[in-house]
């Protein structure tokens, strides 16, 4: 797993959880049928209970199935963005058990008993903004929309970390973020002028 800032983090996508393929080296005739009957008896989906946005969701996933991908088709949130997939962008940053990281870089069953953040909890259940949201909004931080979701859940991890940043640290903060419409002067200026608040 990479951190929404790009930083190593706990976990492995790679790794299977803990679930392995059965050997598929030979898939023809009789041993293709019994490859089946392995999937079948050993029980490819795997149980997973995940807290988003204070509700517990309890589902059966594969355990190939990436964590944004459970977020946006299993959960049904679909603010969290999918810009890359490789770890590369940020799009997809939430925060897990209050730490921002890249929900494509994660497992689905690595966040079995987390409690996760995503955009659509980041509000208040009034509609209030979180004020990440309104320095956003107000310093115009945003263009097309598609990073900042991503943008703001890894601002406010930052600001948790740093209440008091400076210009350059939340450039060096917000580096594992892409924006495609290159808007990063507002972007960081509405991180600052959330941080001055
Ligand atoms: Fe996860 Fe780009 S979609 S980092
Ligand atoms: Fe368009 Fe950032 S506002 S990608």
């Amino acid at each position: 797993m990479v951190t929404a800032r790009g930083r190593p983090g706990r976990g492995d996508p790679c790794q299977s959880a803990g679930v392995s393929a059965p050997n598929t080296a030979n898939t023809t005739g009789a041993d293709h049928d019994d490859h089946h009957s392995q999937y079948e008896r050993r029980g490819i989906n795997v149980e997973i209970s995940v807290t988003v946005n204070g509700v517990t969701h309890t589902n059966d996933v594969e355990p190939r199935t990436l964590l944004v991908q459970y977020i946006r088709e299993h959960v049904g949130l679909t603010g969290t963005n999918i810009g890359c997939d490789t770890s590369s962008c940020g799009a997809c940053s939430i925060h897990l058990d209050g730490e921002a990281v890249k929900s494509c870089t994660l497992l689905a069953v690595q966040a079995d008993g987390a409690a996760i953040t995503t955009i659509e909890g980041m509000a208040s259940a009034d509609g209030t903004l979180h004020p990440m949201q309104q320095a956003f909004m107000e310093n115009h931080g945003l263009q097309c929309g598609y990073c900042t979701p991503g943008m703001v859940m890894a601002a406010t991890s930052l600001l948790k970390e740093n209440p008091n940043p400076s210009e350059h640290d939340v450039r060096i903060g917000l580096e594992g973020n892409l924006c495609r419409c290159t808007g990063y002067h507002n972007i960081v200026q509405s991180v600052l002028a959330c941080a001055n608040k």
